[in-house]
Order: C-alpha cells, then sequence, then structure tokens
C-alpha cells in the first residue's frame, strides 16, 4: 500500500528545502568581495571558548595572541571580544544551534577564533541540536575550509579547500523520513557555491607557487551533484593555464595519501564538504593527529579559526582541563593572524610552535598531571617566540 498522505508531505518538505537552498543562492549572487581588513578602523577578533577542554585551551591561544598583537591593542587597530554561552548547557536550553544572542555578538567581529563545541549525537542528554560548527560555517557563510598538512620529513605538504556549506552538510540535519521505512537525505551543489571553493582553491595555488590542484569526487556515481562539481573545476581550470588540474575519486584518493610514492605529488586538494571531512582527518594523521591540526573556515565577510579536535568532555571532568593540549586552536591563531595580514607574527608563531612541539620540546604534555600545563605551555611559547627576535 503506498502512502500518498506521507509522500505528499515529503513533497512539501523537499519543496521548501528547495526554497531555501535557492534562496541561498540569490544571496551568494548579491554577495561582494572579500573583506579587506587593511581598510578597517579596527579588527575585532571574537574568542568564543566552546566546550569542554575548549575555555583552557582558547584562553592559552588567546594570551599568546595578545602577547604577539600587543603594539595593535596600544593603538587600537585591533580588539579582542571573548564571547561566552556557546555551550552545550547553553544550546540545549535555548534548543539552538547558536544561540540567537550569540550569533548575534559573533557577527559584531570580524575575525573568530572558536574552541571545540560538542555536537550532540543520538542517545546523549541533550536535544539533538545541530552542530555549532555547522551551523556557524552555514550562518556567517564560510565557505572555505582550508586545512593545510604538513609532514617535511616525508615529503608531504598540502592545502586541502574543503567547500564547507554545501554538499551533504547543506541540509544534512532536514533530511526527510517519509515513511517508517524509508529515510532520505540530500545532498545540494551550486555553481555559485562550487565557482567560489574552486576559485578559492586556484587563487591560493597561484598565490603560493603551487603547481598543481587536484578536484577529488565520486562523480562516476553521484554524477548530478559531483557531476556539477567536477564540470566547474574543468571550466575553471582553463583561467589557470600554468596549473596542473586532475581529478581523483574519493575512495583511490583515500588508497592514494597511504602510498608514499605518490602521495608526495598532491599539493592542493579541492573537494566537495563531506570527502573533505573525512580526507583531511586522515591525512592530519599523518602530521600526528587531527590534534595537530589547525583550520581556517573563510568566507567574504567573516572567518574563523579552529582546532579539528573535539571538546573531550572527560578531562573536564576529570579536572584535566588545564593539561589539554593548546597547540592546535594556537596553530588556528597563526592561521588567524596570516589571514588578517600579520603574516611576520604568524610566521614567528609557526617558527616557535616547531621548536617547542618538535626540535627543543623542553615541555611536554600528557594530558594529566605527568605533563605540563596548556599555560605553562603558552609561557614556553612566548618565551621562544621573545627569543627570536
Ligand atoms: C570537522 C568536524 C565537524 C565536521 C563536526 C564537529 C561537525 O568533524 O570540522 O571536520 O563534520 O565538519
Ligand atoms: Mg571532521
Amino acid at each position: 500500500m503506498i502512502a500518498t498522505d506521507k509522500i505528499e508531505a515529503a513533497k512539501e518538505r523537499f519543496g521548501q528545502l528547495l526554497e531555501e537552498q535557492l534562496r541561498r543562492v540569490e544571496e551568494m549572487k548579491a554577495q561582494g568581495d572579500f573583506i579587506d581588513y587593511n581598510s578597517l578602523d579596527q579588527i575585532i577578533i571574537g574568542v568564543c571558548g566552546g566546550d569542554g577542554i575548549g575555555p583552557a585551551i582558547t584562553a592559552q591561544a588567546q594570551r599568546v595572541l595578545e602577547y604577539l598583537l600587543k603594539d595593535e591593542v596600544k593603538s587600537g587597530k585591533v580588539a579582542f571580544r571573548v564571547i561566552d554561552g556557546l555551550t552545550i548547557e547553553r544550546r540545549a536550553e535555548e534548543n539552538a544551534a547558536i544561540p540567537p544572542a550569540v550569533l548575534e555578538e559573533l557577527k559584531q567581529c570580524h575575525v573568530i577564533l572558536k574552541g571545540p563545541t560538542t555536537t550532540p549525537r543520538k542517545g546523549d542528554p541533550w536535544p539533538n541540536v545541530e552542530s555549532a560548527n555547522v551551523a556557524m560555517r552555514k550562518e556567517l557563510d564560510l565557505f572555505a575550509n582550508v586545512r593545510p598538512v604538513r609532514v617535511p620529513d616525508q615529503g608531504i605538504d598540502w592545502t586541502f579547500y574543503r567547500e564547507n556549506t554545501e554538499g551533504a552538510y547543506a541540509v544534512g540535519s532536514k533530511g526527510v523520513n517519509v515513511t517508517e521505512d524509508l529515510g532520505v537525505d540530500f545532498t545540494v551543489v551550486t555553481t555559485q557555491g562550487t565557482e567560489r571553493i574552486i576559485r578559492a582553491a586556484f587563487e591560493f595555488a597561484k598565490a603560493n607557487g603551487k603547481t598543481r590542484v587536484t578536484a577529488v569526487t565520486k562523480a562516476n556515481i553521484i554524477k548530478t551533484t559531483d557531476g556539477k562539481f567536477l564540470d566547474i573545476f574543468r571550466e575553471i581550470a582553463k583561467d589557470y593555464p600554468d596549473i596542473t588540474a586532475d581529478d581523483w575519486y574519493i575512495d583511490i584518493m583515500t588508497a592514494k595519501l597511504v602510498d608514499e610514492k605518490r602521495r608526495k605529488d598532491f599539493q592542493v586538494m579541492v573537494l566537495p564538504n563531506l570527502y573533505g571531512d573525512i580526507l583531511t582527518d586522515e591525512a592530519a594523521e599523518f602530521q600526528g593527529g587531527v590534534g595537530t591540526a589547525g583550520s581556517a573556515n573563510i568566507g567574504k565577510r567573516y572567518a574563523m579559526f579552529e582546532a579539528i579536535h573535539g571538546s573531550a568532555p572527560r578531562m573536564v571532568q576529570e579536572g584535566r582541563d588545564k593539561y589539554a593540549d593548546p597547540s592546535s586552536i594556537i596553530r588556528a591563531g597563526a592561521m588567524l593572524l596570516n589571514h588578517i595580514g600579520y603574516s611576520d607574527k604568524a610566521d614567528k608563531l609557526y617558527r616557535a610552535l616547531d621548536i617547542c612541539t618538535v626540535t627543543e620540546k623542553k615541555l611536554v604534555l600528557t594530558g594529566r598531571d605527568t605533563g605540563a600545563t596548556g599555560e605553562e605551555f603558552a609561557d614556553y611559547l612566548m618565551e621562544t617566540i621573545e627569543n627570536l627576535k
């Protein structure tokens, strides 16, 4: 027996989703160019601790940034603003991915440094609200998720340009259970959304002397949406004749990243949201784990910088948050500095991070009282920067 009324209800829902997405297309069409931080009287950096170990590690990253930007803060060119309330408790209470008042505060900033936020899943004590990460990427239209992975001694120097607002994530929390037996989710691709991420990847390649950009899709199977992504990639590649443009399917790409002979050849990778999510975790693992990677979420008006790791609630329950390793969020802070035009300060921070986490490593963080605290690590980092001068 076909449930006609249920199909009608699902069609109704699908219609609403299409309207939402078409509105988004119109918004993208109306969008101007990237913000120019130089032309601002003041750059406002929002600091949003998030959940679990987030506030502890983010506070250390803020100390390091304030230290590097002390002259700019003094002159008023840069201001820090701490934004509380992006916690799972508050989000649950308000049943919102991002409480509206918090979103308003975020929108007053230009760039945001964000600690990890808890993403509820079925069975958790929280309502199944949308991930705060995903919501922020959508609300602030942070379409380019840039994730660098470097392992110099293995010749790995990759930069991933993950599309951050569309694909399986666009309406990921709005699928439809048509009947008890049939569930449907949707993957969304738009011309505007695809063009801007692919162009961003090629522009990055061009500006940084990269000679190859690789698209990763599953266009042989997901023919409409991934097919469109790949068609647009090939079209845009024509504007960059000096850059080799090739494409791989996600399955074989996942395999090639562990192929020591071939993986060195990849440079810049551009890919739809879900493939980017998966491949960047795999890639970060070669560098020492997701805890070592920073991630930039860039849009034309706003940008947000975060660690890829989670909120580690257990560390807080056991009173160990002060021992949590802040290096990933500090690395995100270095990306932030670079993004707003302080590349010399970012370089110093990267160099100091290398010294403190790889070459000299005078302090070891173990996540417990057998190692240093995040605060001690930040002190060590600032001393190291001081000595670089
Ligand atoms: C990431 C994370 C997020 C994602 C989660 C926390 C929603 O895995 O930033 O890669 O899936 O994008
Ligand atoms: Mg992920």
